[in-house]
């Protein structure tokens, strides 16, 4: 094995299965009937053509007992073979959806900036492949023991009861297997880390174009996304065949060495037979009890190599499983938001944003409840970062922020996001119908409040178009519906949700001048008495709705007051104002 890590990590892994233990032991039985039923019977061959040998034609009597016996014997290990295949089954699929599902609840509680650290096919990756690696490698360890060992102690012994000499030439061919197997290790070790690796960066490569097929399609780059995917495909290739080529190689030199141990005791076997010191039952059970013992060592290799992938399977699987989640059990406010929001002298910095400067810097603000805030500035100016940390979705900032008087950082995520709602700037559909997109965050919502919420965020203004109503199925991210109206949709959403504060987002962003006064207008009146953060680099919607103003440049706040106040300083606002006027 690897390393420390890698053992341990694999030793968890069985452990967090010990549930399924009672399941083990079912398939344990079987495999242990079948095992012994497999090789048990070549005792009757052995049997039969001694006494074919050295009696009469007439003993037919001993034949059909034999016959029979030979018979329910192996309808016998059918049964048990059938039962340990359905066990196997059984227990591998259990196995694989638990694994899935431990991963993927572990995923939902991971901070945000996981995401933007992992790509998302290599997440997928672990979900899928690696998760079912691993149960390939959690089974195959059990029933190689148990099929593998009790196939090879009864092998020997019945070899052994036999013939002496010819089993214990099995004990030093067999050590040098073991040692040449083993020191292949490292190198299947590395190659299948690198197929592993590979396959990850095609699958990439694959999401990404479909993801952009737009952007390829317009600009006219199919060809050279084609060439970008080959390569990845080629790279693939070339690494899976060098695996390939490696575990070829050493599986036939343990072929060549276990054939070598035939060819020696059919030698031996004979010269024993004219010597009269075996019989030819004997060296014919020999023969076959061979095979018995010779395939334990084959599966030992398979099973050897099939391991290396599955401790980097493991490995990756408990990357996932060791990281840090959000933080829970922390306060929560107690019955609502009551006073304000304050944040002195934050700091914040993206982890993969390697410029040097923070992207927030030294931001100081105060929101009370009922206030309406914007926070105004050139895009890649920092508003959606701070409406970002204000839910939480980043938590790692320098500086206070509190929320009633509590750190943001010790107040539970869920509380945090139960209070404030956040329409982001760009919008995220679900695939399915029209109206669970709108119900997300609150499916239980009365016909009342969906058509008033419909009403007031502008999406009855295209609902009537639409096919089906609020039945129509929207495709994956809302690829049927305009950017407007995919902004509105997200809006409706958080009006059900009914949070007592509201991040606007440049919501309303793709919408036109007349649709936005309208959406402006109705949310104005609706949350009239809620606590409302606007972002926008317009500033006509909402110049004159909001008490404060907060102007944001290069990540700091340059600027505060209301719209009077700022026209009058003559600076950045005004600059900005004029400009969308
Ligand atoms: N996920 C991210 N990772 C790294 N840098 C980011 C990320 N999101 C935004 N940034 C950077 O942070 C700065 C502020 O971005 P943002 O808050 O989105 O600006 P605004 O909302 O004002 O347009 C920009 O320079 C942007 O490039
Ligand atoms: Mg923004």
């Amino acid at each position: 094995m690897k390393n420390k890590k890698t053992r341990n990590n694999y030793l968890n892994m069985l452990k967090l299965c010990i549930e399924f233990k009672i399941r083990a032991i079912f398939l344990s039985i079987a495999l242990i009937g079948t095992s012994f039923l497999s090789s048990y019977p070549i005792k009757y061959i052995e049997k039969i053509i001694n006494i074919c040998i050295s009696s009469k034609n007439d003993n037919m009597e001993v034949f059909i007992k034999g016959g029979l016996i030979y018979l329910i014997l192996q309808i016998l290990n059918v049964i048990f073979r059938a039962l340990f295949e359905y066990f196997n089954a059984d227990l591998e699929s259990k196995l694989g959806h638990k694994i899935r599902i431990m991963l993927f609840e572990k995923l939902e509680k991971m901070p945000f900036k996981f995401y933007e650290s992992n790509n998302k096919s290599e997440i997928i990756m672990r979900l899928v492949q690696d998760s079912s690696v691993t149960v390939d490698g959690i089974l195959q360890p059990l029933t190689f023991i148990i099929k593998n060992i009790l196939t090879f102690a009864l092998g020997f012994i019945y070899m052994y009861s036999i013939d002496k000499t010819l089993t214990l030439i099995m004990i030093p061919i067999g050590l040098i297997i073991s040692i040449f197997v083993l020191k292949t290790g490292p190198k299947i070790s590395k190659l299948s880390y690198d197929e592993r690796e590979s396959n990850s960066k095609l699958w990439n490569g694959f999401s990404e174009a479909l993801n952009g097929i737009r952007e390829i399609k317009v600009n006219c780059q199919e060809k050279r996304i084609l060439k970008d995917v080959e390569r990845s495909s080629y790279n693939t290739r070339k690494v899976i065949m060098n695996l390939k080529k490696y575990t070829i190689k050493v599986g036939n030199i343990n072929s060549a060495i276990v054939m070598s141990i035939i060819a020696l005791i059919m030698i031996l076997g004979g010269y024993k037979v004219i010597q009269g010191t075996l019989s030819i039952g004997g060296l014919t059970a020999i023969m076959m009890y061979n095979g018995l013992l010779i395939d334990p060592i084959v599966d030992f290799f398979n099973l050897f190599q099939q391991m290396q992938k599955v401790f980097v399977s493991c490995d990756k699987i408990f990357l996932v499983l060791n990281h840090s989640e959000e933080p829970v059990n922390l306060k929560t406010l107690k019955d609502s938001f009551n006073e304000n929001i304050k944040i002195d002298r934050l700091y914040f910095k993206y982890i993969n944003d390697d410029s040097g400067f923070y992207n927030l810097n030294s931001i100081s603000l105060q929101i009370n409840k009922g206030d309406k805030v914007a926070l105004v500035g050139y895009s890649g100016s920092g508003k959606s970062t701070l409406c970002k940390i204000l839910v939480k979705l980043y938590d790692d900032f320098e500086g206070n922020a509190s929320i009633d008087g509590i750190s943001l950082k010790d107040i539970n995520n869920e509380n945090i996001r139960n209070i404030i709602g956040i329409v982001f700037q760009d919008t995220f559909l679900f695939s399915g119908t029209l109206e669970n997109n709108l119900k997300f965050a609150k499916p239980n919502v009365s016909e009342e409040e969906l058509k008033n919420a419909l009403e007031m965020s502008g999406v009855s203004l295209f609902l009537e178009n639409l096919p089906n109503g609020l039945n129509t199925i929207i495709g994956e991210n809302g690829f049927n519906l305009s950017g407007g109206e995919k902004q509105r949709v997200s809006i409706c959403r958080t009006i059900l949700k009914d949070p007592q504060i509201i991040i606007l987002d440049e919501s309303t962003s793709a919408l036109d001048a007349i649709t936005t006064s309208i959406v402006m207008k109705n949310l104005l009146e609706l949350f009239k008495y809620k606590t409302v953060i606007f972002t926008a680099h317009k500033l006509s919607n909402i110049a004159n709705v909001c008490n404060k103003i907060y102007v944001f440049d290069k990540g700091s706040i340059v600027e505060y007051g209301d719209h009077n106040k700022l026209i009058k300083k003559d600076g950045l606002y005004k600059k900005m104002y004029n400009a969308y006027e």
